[in-house]
């Protein structure tokens, strides 16, 4: 996994801004996830704002969904789903084919995984990910020492429940999460793990000095032949 340190977030937004325009353009039919959560918040803006500005045709592309909380949809600000359509989603003329996501209400979630499978399986796999960290290490909802293939409900780990108070405007009791699988994970062509600020330092180092094990998700990555880590210098600084 290569591993490159930016100056500061915007810096690290706008590299990794370029290389999703750069997909794009390269493939006009690209397959892309992007990561929920407050990381990418910043690359959300930018790739709105540029695929408009520089007039890239993103007629064909389709954001898949990495993950979402169960029990959320679009009604709860701090969803993925909400999350992702407010910041990139509602900026753009997207067809609703365009957006492949999970339905953290769908009463039948085994089904709903399969949905996504298929779906993903049709569309030939992902082409671009651009990740973000969990503290624990977590990708998407795999949670430590969770050993997932394609989509998956995972309990979540007592670390995410913690933080998690961080995404919403109100108390809310959840459980579990549904996400993309290690190997739709480790099987899409190029992937961007980014990371910002200094919360993130201590399991950014664990993922740089250990092995690729399950115990930390994010060391997985290390076996993926073209994986970045992106981070900016806040996140290489360990905290005392
Ligand atoms: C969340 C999500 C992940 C996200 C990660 C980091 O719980 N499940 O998809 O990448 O944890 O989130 P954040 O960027 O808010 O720190």
């Amino acid at each position: 996994m290569k591993e490159n340190i930016l100056n500061n977030y915007e810096q690290l937004c706008s590299v990794i801004t370029d290389e999703i325009i750069e997909q794009i353009k390269y493939k006009p039919k690209s397959v892309i996830t992007i990561a929920g959560g407050q990381t990418p918040t910043g690359v959300y803006k930018m790739l709105s704002e540029r695929l408009i500005s520089e007039q890239v045709d993103y007629s064909k592309i389709t954001f898949v969904s990495l993950d979402e909380w169960v029990g959320l949809d679009i009604n709860t600000n701090g969803s993925c789903i909400e999350t992702l359509s407010s910041h990139l989603f509602n900026n753009l003329n997207l067809n609703e084919d365009q957006i492949v996501f999970f339905n953290g209400v769908a009463t039948n979630l085994t089904a709903e995984c399969n949905r996504i499978d298929n779906i993903i399986a049709k569309l030939g796999g992902i082409d671009f990910m651009v990740l973000g960290i969990g503290m624990n290490g977590h990708l998407g909802f795999n949670e430590p020492n969770i050993i997932t293939e394609n989509s998956s409900i995972v309990s979540l780990a007592e670390k995410t429940k913690e933080v998690m108070t961080k995404y919403f405007d109100k108390q809310i009791e959840l459980t579990h999460g549904i996400t993309l699988g290690y190997k739709q994970i480790m099987e899409t062509n190029k992937i961007i793990l980014m990371a910002s600020g200094a919360k993130k330092s201590k399991i950014i180092e664990q993922t740089i000095k250990s092995e690729a094990s399950y115990d930390i998700p994010s060391t997985i990555l290390k076996k993926h032949s073209n994986c970045q880590l992106l981070i900016d210098k806040d996140a290489k600084e360990v905290e005392a």
